[in-house]
């Protein structure tokens, strides 16, 4: 007995799905090598676009979508599918009133995981971070990719020992460098049959467009998030490199809570240095944190033209200072002019 219990996704793009001259490039390359027959994988850094360029190359296919994420407890069978429990048949015989007559009897129960429904009807497979799971439970896409065959093991019972794989049958990974916590190195074998494409954080207009679409804040505070967070990650200072996420994370708080860089300047610098030290640092390293903040305080005032360039390190508690009290005085000519209005 076989059944499948997957969930397939319909692929359709995103509706603040930014398509700059960097994405439609990349999206391009991606596409011309699945035309070809080879599965595509997209390496690079945390927020690069990965896992959401993935999903766009997978709407670009228009076929259904199985989507699974790489995990270190995986086995083969988490992939291919195994005997889940049972299935119990119950006969209730109830021909006198008063005597009730049950039977059952239990049958062992097969399901088909993703990757076998992926190749059986010719899906696109996106293995989101697949050097998370351990090489030997990958190990099954070694012919899948080369051979076009899958293996089946002995319990699917039925049907031959080897599955075909559908020609449509596409495959899209990604994964973070080898560095990275809790990630495996890919096997020679298995990085071979692909494609391999590697990512970097985005260029300019990329940031800059998927802050403003996310938060559809003005383009000028967009501007000024994108220029502080590219210019925390160009000081190569921290432990890891503020990402588009730290621009998305700004952007939407500024929008919720109605506010804007130059009119609240001592909130924006606050809200930025605790979401950029918290990204950019390991939990629990204050030395970091403080540094990453020094360095936020410092291009924030720069962005805001609000005190001279500080020297980090040396002046940044002058630095804090002065921003206090412009941004003091600036808050006191506000609420002059508009108790002047309400009066
Ligand atoms: N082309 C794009 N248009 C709009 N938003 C995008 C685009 N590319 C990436 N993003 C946004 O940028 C953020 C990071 O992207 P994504 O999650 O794809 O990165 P990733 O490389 O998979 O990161 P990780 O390695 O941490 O999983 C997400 O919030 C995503 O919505
Ligand atoms: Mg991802």
């Amino acid at each position: 007995m076989i059944d499948e219990m997957t969930t397939v996704l319909e692929p359709r793009p995103l509706s603040d799905f930014v398509e700059t001259k960097y994405v439609k490039d990349i999206t391009n390359r991606a596409i011309s090598y699945i035309k070809a027959g080879f599965p595509v994988h997209l390496r690079g850094p945390s927020g690069t676009g990965k896992t959401t360029l993935a999903m766009h190359l997978a709407s670009k296919i228009e076929r259904p979508v199985v989507m699974i994420h790489g995990d270190e407890e995986f086995s083969t069978s988490d992939l291919v599918g195994g005997e889940h429990g049972y299935r119990i048949r119950k006969v209730v015989d109830r021909f006198i009133s008063r005597v009730l007559k049950t039977e059952e009897d239990m049958v062992k129960r097969w399901v088909d995981n993703r990757l076998t429904v992926a190749c059986k009807y010719g899906f696109t497979l996106v293995y989101d971070e697949f050097t998370r799971s351990r090489p030997e439970a990958n190990n099954i896409l070694l012919s899948i990719l080369q051979e076009k065959m899958m293996d089946l093991p002995v319990g699917r019972g039925g049907e031959e020992p080897y599955l075909k794989v559908d020609p449509d049958f596409t495959a899209i990974f990604t994964s973070n460098p080898e560095e990275y916590a809790g990630v495996h190195r890919s096997q020679d074998a298995l990085r071979d049959r692909m494609i391999t494409m590697d990512l970097d954080h985005f260029d300019y207009d990329t940031e800059l467009a998927i802050t403003l679409a996310k938060a559809k804040l003005s383009k000028q505070d967009s501007q000024i998030i994108a220029n502080i967070v590219r210019g925390l990650r160009e000081s190569g200072k921290c432990e890891f490199a503020p990402t588009v996420r730290g621009c998305i994370m700004i952007a939407k708080t500024l929008k919720a809570q109605n506010l804007t860089p130059s009119k609240s300047s001592s909130r924006f610098m606050q809200m930025c240095q605790d979401i950029l030290a918290s990204e950019t640092s390991r939990v629990g390293s204050k030395t970091n944190q403080d540094r990453v903040k020094e360095i936020v305080r410092e291009l924030v005032a720069k962005e805001l033209g609000i005190g001279k360039t500080i020297d980090v390190g040396k002046k940044a508690a002058e630095s804090a200072t002065a921003v206090e009290t412009v941004d003091s005085r600036k808050e006191e000519k506000e609420s002059e002019s508009l108790a002047g209005v309400s009066s």
